[in-house]
């Protein structure tokens, strides 16, 4: 355990289509390959004192990619529902899905319902997973989360793509250039070092000026 502490952790889980395109692998492939990335940070979150993860999936402004790629997503995501519950239930993680529902294909509405019943009482690590999210959205309806301590973007950009804008008013923001597919349980101590090495003071003075 790095520090007893309950974080939250929300990630924006780039570059998969590049980790692809490196290995000449269709786009799709480098989805998948995130899948298992996802399935890593996740059993790894709760022995590093994270007690919430925040993963975008999905953005409300990815439905502008080619429908193809769109399709596949979805069939992802209901897949990974469908084969993770049981270890999501082995590892007590209780799962939500946040963002809109009405867009998405019936069956994974399905699968999204199903999940979050069967892992309704999990209190290892509370996983939420964004699928068609748009932050600005979920703002305007009222939908917010608890504040985030640590927002991780892969893929080398650096920028928050209207994800959790009004919870990381005050977060620590961790990029990297690693591509999310690549992204290991040591990527995500890293991270946690890198936020614990740092000072927060959310408007406040240094500890050592505040007398
Ligand atoms: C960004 O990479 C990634 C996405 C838009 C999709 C995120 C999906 C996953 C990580 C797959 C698995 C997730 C779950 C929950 C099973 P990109 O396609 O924008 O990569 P690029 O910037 O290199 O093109």
């Amino acid at each position: 355990m790095l520090q007893s502490t309950s974080l939250h952790v929300a990630i924006i889980m780039d570059g998969n289509g590049r980790w692809a395109a490196r290995r000449s692998l269709p786009r799709a492939a480098g989805h998948r390959a995130g899948a298992d990335a996802v399935r890593r940070v996740v059993e790894a979150a709760p022995d590093a004192g994270v007690a919430a993860l925040t993963l975008f999936a999905f953005s409300s402004d990815n439905w502008k990619r080619p429908p193809g790629e769109v399709a596949a997503l979805m069939r992802l995501f209901a897949r990974y529902l469908r084969s993770e519950t049981p270890r999501l239930l082995q590892n007590r993680v209780r799962l939500d899905v946040i963002g809109r529902r009405d867009r998405l294909p019936a069956p994974l509405v399905t699968a999204i319902r199903a999940a979050e019943l069967a892992t309704g009482a999990g209190t290892a690590l509370r996983l939420r997973l964004a699928v068609d999210y748009s932050a600005r959205a979920a703002i305007a309806a009222g939908e917010t989360l608890p504040d985030v301590d640590l927002l991780i973007r892969t893929g080398g950009e650096q920028r928050l793509s209207d994800f959790l804008l009004w919870e990381c008013a005050y977060a620590e923001l961790y990029f990297t250039e690693t591509m999310w597919p690549d992204f290991s349980a040591a990527d995500l101590t890293d991270a946690l070092r890198a936020f614990h090495s740092r000072q927060r003071r959310f408007g406040g003075l240094p500890e050592a000026a505040a007398g």
